[in-house]
Formats: C-alpha cells, sequence, structure tokens
C-alpha cells in the first residue's frame, strides 16, 4: 500500500521548473520520478499545468486519492486513480507533468517492493533479452536551437552494433567525429536543447556531413552505422504559406513526400520520424506506401502516445512505427497500451526522451520491459547519458 507521496519542483536540463514525485509503501519500497517537457510538443499531447500549478493540484485531488488506498505494485490501479481524479481526457486537471511524475515514481516503488528491477515489473519476467537500438541526436535544429538547421534532428543509428553498449559509445563517437568535421571547415559548434551540434548550416550540408562521420566510424568500429532524422514537420508547416516552410522556399505537400522519399534514398536512411504534418494522417500514408518497405516511418506528435490516433494511423497506413512519451499522454500504463497496440498490428516502437529532461532513467527501463526496437534518448548531455548509462547496466543485469 502507498503511505506516502511528495511532490516538489526541481530543474530540468532547460532550467524549467518540472515535477519530482516520491513514493513510499508499507512494505518499504521507494520510488522516485521525475516529468519530462516538451519544446515541439504536439498539438494533441497531454496538457503539462506550470510546475507549482500541477503540485497544487495532485496534492488535493490525486495524493489522497492514492495514499492508504492503491498498492503500488498495482500500476493499473494507480494510473486508473490518476485518471479518475484528473477527470479529463488531456490531464488538464492536476497535470500531465504531476501525472506521469507519480505513475513513474509509483512503478520504482512497486519494483522496489518486490525486489525486482523496474524492467522486470514493467514487462515481466520473460522481458529482458531483447534490447532496443539506441538511436542519437547528433546534428539538429528546430524548435531546440536558433540559426541552425530545419529539420529538428539527424540521428546516428547503430542498426548493425553488437550491444547496446557498442551502440551507446558509437553514437558517441558519430558525436565528437561531427565536432571534427565541423571544426576544419569553421563551422561553429553551437549546441542544442539535446547537445546535439546546432550548427549555423542547411539541411543538405547537415546530410553530408552526418553521413560522412557515421560512414567513418561505421568503418572504425566494424559495423553497422547508418542515420535517420527526426523532421518534426508539425513545427515546418504553415497551412497559410501553402506548405513545409524552409530556408530556402517552401514545399507542398507532395513535394514534401518526394524529397522525404529522396532522402530515404539517397542516404539510406534507417528512421524517419515526423516527416508530415501532426495531423495530415493520409500524408503519412502516401509516404508510407512508398519508402515503408525501405525505412522506418515513426509518428510522434501525429499520434502522441494516444492509442485512438494509433489506431486511425493503423486504420490509413499512415506509419510503420510509433514514438512513444509517457509524459504525452500521461502515464505507463497508457504508454504501454500503445505499444501493445502498435505490435499487435506490426508497428515497432521507439521510446523517446524529451529536449527538457531530468536524470530520470524510466525510460530505459520502460524501452527494454516492452522490447521496443529503438529508444532515442540523445547522445552526451548528462541528462541523456543518464538513460544510456543506465541501459548499459541493464544489459550487464541480463
Ligand atoms: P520535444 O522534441 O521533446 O521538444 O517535443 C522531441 C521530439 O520531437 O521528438
Ligand atoms: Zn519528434
Amino acid at each position: 500500500l502507498i503511505t506516502d507521496i511528495t511532490l516538489r519542483r526541481i530543474l530540468d536540463s532547460r532550467g524549467n521548473a518540472t515535477v519530482e514525485a516520491e513514493v513510499t509503501t508499507e512494505a518499504g519500497g521507494f520510488g522516485r520520478g521525475a516529468a519530462p517537457s516538451g519544446a515541439s510538443t504536439g498539438e494533441h499531447e497531454a496538457l503539462e499545468l506550470p510546475a507549482e500549478e500541477a503540485i497544487e493540484k495532485a496534492e488535493a485531488e490525486a495524493v489522497p486519492a492514492l495514499v492508504g488506498e492503491v498498492d503500488a505494485t498495482d500500476q493499473r490501479a494507480v494510473d486508473d486513480t490518476l485518471r479518475e481524479v484528473d477527470g479529463t481526457d488531456d490531464f488538464s486537471g492536476i497535470g500531465a507533468n504531476s501525472a506521469v511524475a507519480i505513475s513513474m515514481a509509483a512503478a520504482k516503488a512497486g519494483a522496489d517492493e518486490l525486489g525486482l528491477p523496474l524492467f522486470q515489473h514493467l514487462g515481466g519476467t520473460f522481458r529482458g533479452d531483447q534490447f532496443p537500438t539506441p538511436i542519437g541526436n547528433v546534428v539538429g535544429g528546430g524548435e531546440h536551437a536558433e540559426e541552425a538547421t530545419n529539420i529538428q534532428e539527424f540521428l546516428s543509428a547503430p542498426v548493425g552494433a553488437p550491444s547496446v553498449t557498442e551502440a551507446v559509445f558509437a553514437n558517441a563517437k558519430v558525436h565528437a567525429r561531427i565536432k571534427e568535421l565541423l571544426n576544419e571547415e569553421d563551422i561553429p559548434t553551437n549546441k542544442g536543447d539535446e547537445g546535439a551540434w546546432a550548427p549555423p548550416i542547411g539541411d543538405a550540408k547537415a546530410f553530408e556531413i552526418v553521413d560522412q562521420a557515421t560512414s567513418e566510424i561505421s568503418d572504425k568500429l566494424g559495423f553497422e552505422i547508418g542515420f535517420g532524422m527526426d523532421m518534426a514537420a508539425a513545427e515546418l508547416y504553415d497551412e497559410d504559406e501553402g506548405g513545409y516552410v524552409y530556408d530556402d522556399g517552401v514545399k507542398s505537400t507532395d513535394e514534401q513526400i518526394e524529397y522525404v522519399a529522396e532522402m530515404v534514398r539517397e542516404y539510406d536512411l534507417e528512421f524517419v520520424e515526423d516527416p508530415m504534418d501532426e495531423n495530415d494522417f493520409e500524408g503519412f500514408a502516401k509516404l508510407t506506401d512508398e519508402v515503408g518497405d525501405e525505412t522506418v516511418i515513426c509518428g510522434d506528435d501525429l499520434y502522441v502516445t494516444n492509442v485512438e490516433r494509433l489506431q486511425t494511423g493503423i486504420d490509413k497506413g499512415s506509419s510503420n512505427s510509433i514514438l512513444i512519451k509517457p509524459n504525452q499522454i500521461g502515464t505507463l500504463s497508457d504508454a504501454v497500451d500503445a505499444i501493445e497496440l502498435g505490435a499487435e498490428n506490426g508497428i515497432v516502437a521507439a521510446v523517446s526522451h524529451r529536449s527538457g529532461e531530468t536524470e530520470d532513467t524510466t525510460i530505459a527501463h520502460l524501452a527494454v520491459g516492452t522490447a521496443a526496437d529503438f529508444i532515442k534518448t540523445g547522445t552526451v548531455a548528462g541528462e541523456r547519458t543518464a538513460k544510456l548509462n543506465e541501459l548499459i547496466r541493464i544489459e550487464e543485469q541480463v
């Protein structure tokens, strides 16, 4: 039984306040969880409230309904209670930031009480033998940096790595090599919110540099390292402008599809996230129809980890992958539901961090516990290495 819940404001990696929760149980279990926060948030995401307000609301509504009432080992009961007391569809009652922090803290307290590693508590006894490929942001711009690329993230993808540990270090080597390549051309090495280089270059140049760096490191390490991208196209899309707005012009929906398909083929891209606007299920479907056999087409802002939106995407053939961010939907149970609905329909999962993060490592366990194909959690910044290093520990453990 949950005996105590403490909520507090802590710092996130952008210097903003976020919600941290601590859950204690009667049997001596303890867990701590903290909410991340996005910058290029999807229009349909669960709502985050200002940290102070989210804490006040959760202390008034959620804490009394959980303490002395619900078992931390029963994650469904915890998450159902959070939904019930919130009373809205988008967690605007207590804030998705309070909800996800409590949900994650309860999961850890439950695992602690049971004496299980979190990934096993979340995934069950037979989980932990299939590891996600960590894909890492190495060059970026969009909403994460000014005066940088239009495409939000270029992602190193060490798909041939023999282990998670080697994949994690491969991404770090790609990141380091890119700095050298930028230095050689006297291009400034600014950084974006996630620690990726945010140089003042165009997308075409970024494709070249990331291609070169991943090929070189791949040759050096002796396994395949490709790359991918998160276009975060909802941020580029402007209806009044008639399409996707780039520094060098506007692309119509059909031109955008052609452009993405061309890049997939030219660079043999391993992963393409949000290539189309967040409401364009049809555009996504056209692109998936064209290149879905060759690459992973992943919906982030399109689905916002929401099973109803995912079902629409399944019905329309919009993608072959879904990005999973627990704070987009509010609880771990909801995130697992989205992963499972995807798995039943051949849609692979990529569990993801947010651009604003904390040292919380829950997503590393979620990715292993649900046998997700990918985990996207950056490359070298401390709040990112917290998750990557946890993956290394989990790999050693199993
Ligand atoms: P966000 O970006 O956390 O700022 O939303 C990450 C992403 O779009 O995947
Ligand atoms: Zn995204």
